[in-house]
């Protein structure tokens, strides 16, 4: 029986990157997703062996979101700062894990810098469920001085590369450069991505809705209308089941493979809900737009929003067009 997804013609991430460089992308940029898919490779290691390391626990820190801090959460930011330490291109990094910018010394000519959520859902370590890493790569207006926090401040429309690292039962790799969307699955016998979902679309007219039905009495009433005809069927955009990992970058990814639509709304005590927007929504809404989707805030695209803070937060609505209109025609009013 033919596998769905079998390695085409055992095409090596690290060789497509390359490929892509030569015709458009600089040799800079592969060397930048060479770097962040060797850390994804190192990350899902230590994920799969965290149980029997003790590496499950909380380290009694808050992160600068008020978070509570995992091990895993730290191992695996360490791991982002290690592997691009010795790479020129890469001026500056920032993460969920830091409150501010790291600057990696002797490459403040670097063109661009990096900003990623090391490891998204963190806490399924515990119950052996999906974990992700997300990331946004950005090129300086200007090399002209050495990197600053205004460096991180882009428009996601402005982003040269996005994607994320899935750690499900396979560990997979999606990333855009701006065109299409690439998928590349680990064998980890070789330690190698092999490209198994090349120019990934969203599905439309069928999949899921995906939002924690229990921050219900939190939303406005538009929101909570919304969420209410999707969940009895009465949505424009057609029927859909429901689904929730509870970890962005699983629920996301299946959103993309099967259709529907992601939500993380605010509350009316905090309108700009959970989710960041520059490490978790920017690079996830380029990946949606460059597959055929949408990224939407509630009113504006999610790639349109001028941030000002490094650790912004975003209400997020993201999967197949029809279902993020939906979603925004009932926010709007
Ligand atoms: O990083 C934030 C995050 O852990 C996402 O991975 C996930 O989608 C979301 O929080 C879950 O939030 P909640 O537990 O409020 O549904
Ligand atoms: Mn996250």
């Amino acid at each position: 029986m033919a596998m769905t997804h079998s390695p085409l013609k055992f095409t090596l991430a690290d060789v497509f990157f390359r490929d892509q460089a030569a015709v458009g992308a600089s040799g800079d940029l592969s060397i930048v997703l060479n770097r962040i898919s060797l850390a994804a490779r190192i990350i899902a290691n230590d994920v799969m062996k965290a149980g029997l390391h003790g590496q499950l626990g909380y380290t009694g820190d808050v992160n600068v979101q008020g978070e509570d801090v995992r091990a895993l959460d730290l191992i695996a930011n360490d791991v982002f700062i290690r592997v691009f330490e010795p790479v020129e291109s890469v001026c500056a990094m920032a993460s969920e894990e830091m409150d501010d910018v790291h600057y990696f010394k002797g490459c403040e000519q670097g063109k661009y810098v990096v900003l990623h959520d090391p490891l998204d859902g963190s806490g399924n370590v515990d119950i052996d469920g999906s974990m992700g890493t997300i990331f946004s790569v950005h090129r300086r207006k200007s090399t002209d001085r050495p990197p600053t926090v205004e460096d991180m401040f882009r428009l996601g429309s402005e982003q040269v590369a996005a994607g994320y690292v899935l750690y499900g039962p396979a560990t997979v790799f999606v990333y855009t450069v701006g065109a299409a969307v690439h998928g590349f699955t680990l064998d980890r016998s070789v330690g190698a991505f092999f490209l198994t979902h090349p120019e990934l679309r969203i599905p439309e007219g069928k999949g899921s809705y995906a939002v924690n039905e229990a921050n219900e009495p939190k939303w406005n009433e538009a929101t909570q209308e919304l969420v209410r005809r999707f969940r009895a069927g009465e949505t424009e955009c057609g029927k859909r089941s429901a689904r929730y990992v509870g970890a962005l970058v699983a629920d996301f990814h299946r959103t993309l493979i099967q259709g529907g639509i992601y939500m993380y709304p605010g509350t009316t005590e905090k309108p700009n809900g959970k989710l960041r927007l520059l490490y978790e929504a920017a690079p996830l809404a380029m990946i949606a737009e460059c597959a055929g989707g949408v990224a939407s805030n509630g009113r504006e695209s999610i790639l349109s929003i001028q941030p000002t803070e490094l650790h912004q937060r975003t209400p997020l609505f993201i999967g197949a067009r029809p279902d993020v209109e939906e979603a925004e025609r009932a926010l709007r009013g």
